[in-house]
C-alpha cells in the first residue's frame, strides 16, 4: 500500500491528470490516473503541483531585523552595510536564531524548503556563524539550509577576513562566498575573486559571491571569477550573484562577457525586489532598473535563478518569504512577458534555483524526494499572477503545512456569489 496517493494533478511541465504516488518519503511512481490504495489520497482537482520553491540567494542572519537598531532612510546597499554594523554590536545569538526560526515557518507555509543564507564572517567572534549553524540543524528536518561563508566586509579590507572565513569553514558552513566590489580598489576585488576560489578549490567546496552589486559598468569582477572558476576547474560550481552592474555595461563587451560566463559553466542569481529597490539610487531620471540581463544569460545558456535576498532587514522592509513574488518582480523588471518568459521566471525560483543549489532528489521522477507544493492555481503563469495561494506542502511525504482555498464571497446580486480570481475558461 502506497503512504500517499495525489490524484488528477497539473504538472509544471503542463502534464495534466498526473497522479504521483508516494512511498517512504519519495516519489515512486508519476503517471496520469493511476488508482492505487494508499494510507492517504488527496485530490488535486487539477491544480498546480510543483516541487518546493528554493531561494539560493538569503540573508538568514539579517532577516526580521527591520527598524534595528534603525531604518534605512536613503535605501541604498551601502546604508544598509552601515545599518547592519551599527546593529552587529548589540546581536545575541538568541535573537538572531529565533528571527531566523520564525523567517523559516513563513518559508515552510510558502512552500519554501530549500534556501541558500549567506552568513556575515566579519566579526572575529563568527557570531552570526555559530547561530546559523544551530538554525541550520534546527530546520534541518524542514528546510535544506545551505550556509555561505560571506565577508561582508571585505575579505581582503576588514582586518582578519580571511582568517574569519576560513574558521567559519572550519566551523562547517558549505559555501565560499565573497564581495569583490567592496574591496577597496577593482584590483583588490579581482585578487579576492582570485584567492577565494582558490580556498574553495582547495576544500573542494561550491563558491556563491556577491559580484558587481553596483550601477558602476566597469565594475567586472564577473569576468574574473568566470577566468578563475575555468582556471580552476570549478565549472558547475561557481555562482555570480547580482551580478547588476552588467545592467549598465556595454553592450560590445557583454556580447563577449556572456559566452566566457556560459563556457566557465558559472550560474548567476538576480535578485528582482532587491535589484529593483538598491539600484539606481545615485541616478536623477531616467533611472535605471539594475537587475542583471537575465533573458540574454538564459539565451546563452547560463543557469539563472532568482533569489529574495532580504526580508525585512536593513535593506529592504518588505517581504514574507515568497518566491512568487519573487518571480512576479522577476518577470516585470525583465520584461519577460511571453509564455515561455514567465515559465522560465517560475523555473527561476524552482528547477533553476535547485540547479543552481546543486539540490539531490529534486523534481518528479521516481526515486525523487516526495517533497512538492500544492498550489490553488491551475499553471505556473497564473501562480505568479496570483502569487497563488499554497493549499498543502509536503516535505518527503510529511505534510507540513496546509491552508484552506481563499475566495471572496459577493453580494452584487445577479452576479456571482464568490471570486477566486481564476481566469474565465
Ligand atoms: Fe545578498
Amino acid at each position: 500500500m502506497l503512504d500517499l496517493l495525489i490524484k488528477n494533478a497539473t504538472l509544471p511541465d503542463g502534464r495534466t491528470g498526473m497522479s504521483v504516488a508516494v512511498q517512504a518519503g519519495r516519489i515512486v511512481e508519476v503517471t496520469p490516473g493511476l488508482s492505487a490504495p494508499a494510507a492517504e489520497t488527496v485530490d488535486a482537482a487539477g491544480q498546480l503541483l510543483t516541487p518546493p520553491f528554493c531561494d539560493p540567494h538569503f540573508h538568514m542572519d539579517a532577516t526580521l531585523s527591520y527598524g534595528l537598531p534603525r531604518v534605512n532612510e536613503s535605501g541604498t546597499l551601502l546604508e544598509g552595510i552601515a545599518v547592519w554594523g551599527e546593529l552587529k554590536p548589540t546581536l545575541t545569538a538568541d535573537a538572531m536564531i529565533e528571527r531566523a526560526l520564525t523567517y523559516c515557518d513563513w518559508a515552510v507555509a510558502k512552500g519554501l524548503l530549500a534556501i541558500r543564507s549567506h552568513v556575515d564572517t566579519s566579526d572575529p567572534s563568527l557570531l552570526p556563524v555559530q547561530a546559523m549553524l544551530e538554525v541550520k540543524r534546527r530546520v534541518t528536518p524542514y528546510i535544506d539550509l545551505q550556509l555561505v561563508a560571506f565577508p561582508q566586509d571585505g575579505v581582503l579590507r576588514a582586518p582578519g577576513g580571511v582568517d574569519n572565513l576560513q574558521r567559519a569553514l572550519d566551523l562547517g558552513v558549505d559555501i565560499v562566498g565573497g564581495i569583490p566590489h567592496f574591496e577597496r580598489t577593482m584590483g583588490e576585488g579581482a585578487a579576492s575573486v582570485k584567492l577565494l576560489c582558490e580556498i574553495a578549490a582547495d576544500r573542494g567546496k561550491l563558491v556563491d559571491m556577491h559580484c558587481d552589486e553596483t550601477d558602476d559598468p566597469m565594475s567586472r569582477h564577473i569576468e574574473t571569477l568566470a577566468f578563475e572558476a575555468q582556471r580552476l576547474g570549478l565549472q558547475g560550481r561557481v555562482n555570480g550573484s547580482h551580478c547588476t552592474s552588467m545592467h549598465s555595461m556595454d553592450n560590445y563587451y557583454v556580447s563577449k562577457l556572456l559566452p566566457l560566463i556560459a563556457e566557465s559553466g558559472v550560474s548567476v542569481v538576480a535578485n528582482p525586489l532587491i535589484n529593483i529597490t538598491l539600484q539606481g539610487r545615485h541616478d536623477t531620471y531616467p533611472r535605471r532598473r539594475g537587475m542583471t540581463r537575465v533573458p540574454e544569460l538564459m539565451a546563452a545558456g547560463v543557469t539563472v535563478a532568482f533569489g529574495h535576498d532580504c526580508v525585512m532587514d536593513p535593506w529592504y522592509g518588505m517581504g514574507s518569504g515568497d518566491m512568487l513574488e519573487v518571480a512576479h518582480m522577476g518577470l516585470h523588471v525583465a520584461q519577460m512577458t511571453s509564455q515561455q518568459g514567465i515559465r522560465a521566471c517560475f523555473d527561476a525560483v524552482t528547477a533553476s534555483a535547485a540547479k543552481v543549489m546543486h539540490l539531490q532528489g529534486y523534481g518528479f521522477k521516481p526515486g525523487c524526494d516526495a517533497s512538492f507544493v500544492l498550489l490553488q492555481a491551475r499553471d505556473p503563469v497564473e501562480a505568479i499572477r496570483l502569487r497563488a495561494n499554497r493549499l498543502k506542502v509536503w516535505k518527503k511525504g510529511k505534510l507540513l503545512a496546509q491552508a484552506p482555498a481563499m475566495a471572496t464571497q459577493l453580494s452584487l446580486g445577479g452576479r456571482p456569489p464568490r471570486v477566486d480570481f481564476g481566469a474565465p475558461a
